[in-house]
């Protein structure tokens, strides 16, 4: 009587634990020896549970809670409470929880969580995408075109337009580009005003030097009246006149010479500019030397790149450069020597170097040889123009012409010409 109660009691108990919550997979009530006293699942009712859970319950002096799965293999866990009356030992009531839920509840939650970063990495990238539109790619902009104005001096570079914001931004955008203009504007002011000292330099320059260049003229006239005279006044073989009319003709024509290449100096003569090659233009005015050149016996060393790319030249005039150089050294070298040329590209211009192994130049000649009329030649063979024409023809083609010399040790003129069109008319 008193066991049938105890187990309606128990059932009663059981039943009751099984609706308090709905993760409970199921109670269980054991004697200490395992047999099921109650259970919410009837078909277990009088079986002995022997396997490792219910032995650890068992043992235990206080609740135990421990990991176990369903015949599904869903995951549960297991809470077991001992029944204990003072020290007398009843069992032990044991209490499934699914974890399925919480399972599920952590499943949501971390798709919660990653939805979450999700949006705020959109939002942050959209927050960049717009700051680097609003700041960063303007600021950008400007940065690589004062890069190319700074860098390469090129002023005709398109700037930024300027946009009607009116923040920093917008105020520097603005600043720029009324900077670059009053920039372009100075440029074109300087380059007017160089052109104009130019040009006042080489008629003053002219002027003054017109004893110099009476000096050039008057020596073959010298001859020349003379020889007219004796042609004229005196009876004379026809080997001899023969030999006065050349004397005549040469004067002439260094006369002739003398007065192109001063009008040449003087004039402002504009430069056609035709796609050329300079390794070209380097083999004829060799080809234009030769008969000096090999007169004196001058070895020729060449080191020209085939990748040079055409340049935009006046061919005649950057001709007439090489061959003065190359005459200059010729003359320089006396007898033997060597005369080296190289051509290559180097930062956007073409550098082409001439070398001889003459006797060099001290500074004071070195510091001098570009002046118009500077020359060291006895008086009747040099004009002491083919330096200073062939600089101006140089800048005129945008470019830049070196000397490198030492007393006794040769000399390296360097011609440095753009590759791209930077040519002054
Ligand atoms: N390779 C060189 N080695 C040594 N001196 C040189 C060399 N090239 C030029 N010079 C010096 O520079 C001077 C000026 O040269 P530039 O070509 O201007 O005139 P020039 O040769 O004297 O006369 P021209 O007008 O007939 O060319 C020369 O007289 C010479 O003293
Ligand atoms: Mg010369």
């Amino acid at each position: 009587m008193e066991d049938i109660s105890l187990t309606d009691y128990l059932d009663y108990y059981v039943s009751d634990i099984m609706h308090k919550d709905q993760r409970i997979v199921y109670v269980v009530v054991l004697d200490p020896k395992g047999r099921v006293l109650s259970h919410s699942n009837i078909k277990e009712y009088g079986k002995i549970y022997t396997d490792h859970i219910t032995k650890q319950a068992l043992k235990a002096t206080d609740i135990t809670v421990q990991k176990t799965t369903d015949n599904n293999g869903n995951e549960i866990v297991d809470v077991a409470a001992p029944l204990k009356i003072s020290t007398k030992h009843w069992g032990v009531c044991r209490v499934g929880f699914s974890l399925q839920e919480v399972k599920e509840g952590i499943r949501t939650l971390r798709n919660e969580i990653i939805s979450m970063i999700a949006l705020m990495l959109m939002g942050s990238l959209a927050f960049i995408g717009i700051f680097a539109k609003t700041f960063a790619t303007p600021l950008i902009k400007l940065a690589k075109t004062m890069d190319q104005i700074t860098e390469k001096g090129d002023l005709d570079i398109k700037c930024p337009e300027p946009t009607p914001r009116r923040d920093e931004i917008g105020r520097l955008q603005a600043s720029f580009s009324w900077m670059v203009k009053r920039l372009r504007e100075a440029n074109k002011e300087k380059m007017k005003a160089f052109d104009m000292m130019c040009q006042t330099e080489k008629m003053a320059t002219v002027g003054n030097l017109a004893a110099g260049v009476a000096h050039e003229i008057n020596n073959p006239l010298g001859g020349i009246i003379l020889c007219f005279k004796n042609l004229t006044e005196t009876d004379m073989d026809e080997k001899t006149k023969k030999e006065h009319i050349e004397v005549i003709n040469s004067g002439l024509i260094k006369i002739q010479n003398t007065v192109r290449e001063l009008l040449d100096f003087a004039r402002k003569t504009p430069i056609t500019i035709v796609p050329s090659s300079i390794n070209s233009l380097l083999e004829e005015s060799l080809n234009l030397a030769d008969a000096l050149l090999s007169k004196k016996g001058i070895n020729i060393k060449k080191e020209l790149s085939q990748d040079i790319p055409l340049l935009p030249v006046d061919p005649n005039k950057i001709q007439q450069v090489f061959l003065n150089i190359i005459i200059n050294a010729a003359h320089a070298m006396g007898d033997r020597g060597t005369l080296f040329l190289s051509s290559k590209v180097e930062d956007e211009m073409c550098v082409i170097s001439i070398t001889d192994t003459g006797p060099g130049m001290d500074p004071e000649i070195l510091a001098r040889i570009f002046d118009p009329f500077f020359t060291t030649k006895k008086p009747g063979k040099g004009t002491g123009l083919g330096l200073a024409v062939s600089k101006a023809i140089v800048e005129q083609h945008g470019g830049s012409i070196e000397v490198i010399s030492k007393k006794g040790a040769g000399a390296k003129f360097i011609v440095k010409l753009p590759i791209k069109g930077n040519e002054k008319t």
